[in-house]
């Protein structure tokens, strides 16, 4: 049987309910073939496990099993109007669960897949309402991990997979953290070390006469113009106003959130430190336990509070592989308040800042 023979004591049945779940170790690059074949079983048969990709770790089940999805849903603690994206690994399976893919999507693809990038087409009748969430539309993205695509292969070709976490908890950089939420509830987890970006894949939505960025990540605005011209952003996302939703239904779900208060607090490096210093003294007075996400540039400044870097303002590829490791790290620590240095860097700025922002329900000093 899966992960018997390689099974990660420290992660099983630390939060043991109901299913036994296994931690199976492949090398990321070279998987496996006989684990992942077994892995492909379970997942053809209904069953659910949790995979490493480029991005984050998805908790894959069978796409077009509309069982399968509500398995996911409910693993998940994650409301079922919140569809899912289907990973496939060949160019033929896109055409087999959409209709009207455009010229524009498929110039995309030719660019960024497989890689860390979604694709949102008009579904065909093959696709289940239940991964969908009730939409007649489908995500589609087609992974670059080795492992991830040997598994969608061994799995029947179309995998369901949000992020591996408990719905609203950073997103799983790391298969410690998959088990942290969910051991008990889900068959296998495929342990393949750190994922590589550690933000979610960019999402595109091509039901709309101009291509719409619905969530932003490794793969910028600027680099999709650059083979197939003007794209807009989701209102929903560089707006705050309640009333305007996004349209990818998760964006709307308050998200990445840390146990703790969490503000984000911009300006000059030096009014940053000394207000994130003064809040702090005057929290921990109130007995409160603080925070602070800082760099490795700023870390020394701050004083009398717990400091964890994001890694350097040279390596924003590195601050984006951090942060969702980092919240989930205040959790330890049982921090009551959090304040994070912005990171608004040059080419992936607006995608950390999109997760950070979520993870602080918008919640920003501008100094
Ligand atoms: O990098 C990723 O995309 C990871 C890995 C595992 O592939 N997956 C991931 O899935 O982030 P998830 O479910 O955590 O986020 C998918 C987002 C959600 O915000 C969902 O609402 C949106 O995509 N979405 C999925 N299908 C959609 C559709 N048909 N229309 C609009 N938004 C959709
Ligand atoms: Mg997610």
């Amino acid at each position: 049987m899966i992960g018997e023979r390689k099974r990660n004591e420290t992660y099983e049945g630390r939060r043991g309910c109901g299913l036994n779940t296994r931690v199976v170790r492949v090398d990321k690059d070279n998987p496996d073939k006989t684990v992942l074949q077994e892995v492909g079983e379970v997942i053809k048969k209904g069953g659910l496990a949790a995979f490493p990709t480029e991005t984050v770790y998805g908790l894959g089940g069978d796409g077009l099993n509309a069982g399968s999805s509500q398995k996911i849903y409910a693993a998940k603690g994650r409301p079922s109007d919140n569809p899912l994206i289907i990973h496939i690994a060949d160019m033929e399976s896109l055409a087999q669960i959409t209709e009207d893919v455009p010229e524009k999507a498929k110039k995309l693809a030719e660019k960024f897949w497989p890689g860390p990038l979604t694709m949102i087409f008009k579904k065909s009748d093959r696709v289940p309402y239940e991964t969908t969430g009730g939409l007649e539309s489908v995500a589609v993205r087609m992974p670059s991990h080795q492992t991830a695509l040997a598994l969608i292969r061994a799995g029947g070709g179309f995998i369901a997979a949000p992020s591996a976490n408990t719905s609203g908890r950073p997103s799983p950089t790391s298969a410690a953290h998959v088990a942290e939420d969910l051991t008990g509830k889900i068959e296998v987890i495929v342990d393949g070390g750190e994922v590589g970006i550690g933000l979610e894949s960019t999402i595109v939505d091509f039901t709309e006469e101009v291509p719409v960025i619905l969530r932003p990540g490794y793969i910028n605005q600027s680099m999709i113009e650059e083979v197939i011209g003007p794209v807009r952003m989701d209102r929903g996302l560089l707006i705050t106003d309640e009333k305007v939703k996004p349209k990818a239904p998760g964006m709307k779900y308050r998200h990445y959130a840390p146990n703790a208060e969490l503000t984000i607090v911009q300006g000059s490096t030096e009014k940053v430190v000394q207000y994130i210093n003064e809040q702090c003294l005057a929290l921990q007075a109130q007995g409160k336990r603080t925070g602070v996400i800082g760099t490795d540039e700023t870390r020394k400044f701050y004083q009398g509070t717990v400091v964890k870097s994001i890694g350097t303002r040279q390596d924003e590829e590195g601050i984006a592989r951090h942060l969702f490791g980092i919240l989930r790290a205040f959790d330890e620590e049982k921090a009551d308040c959090i304040f994070s240095e912005s990171f608004d860097t040059p080419r992936m700025g607006q995608a950390i800042m999109n997760r950070l922002l979520k993870a602080a329900g918008h919640h920003i000093i501008y100094l």
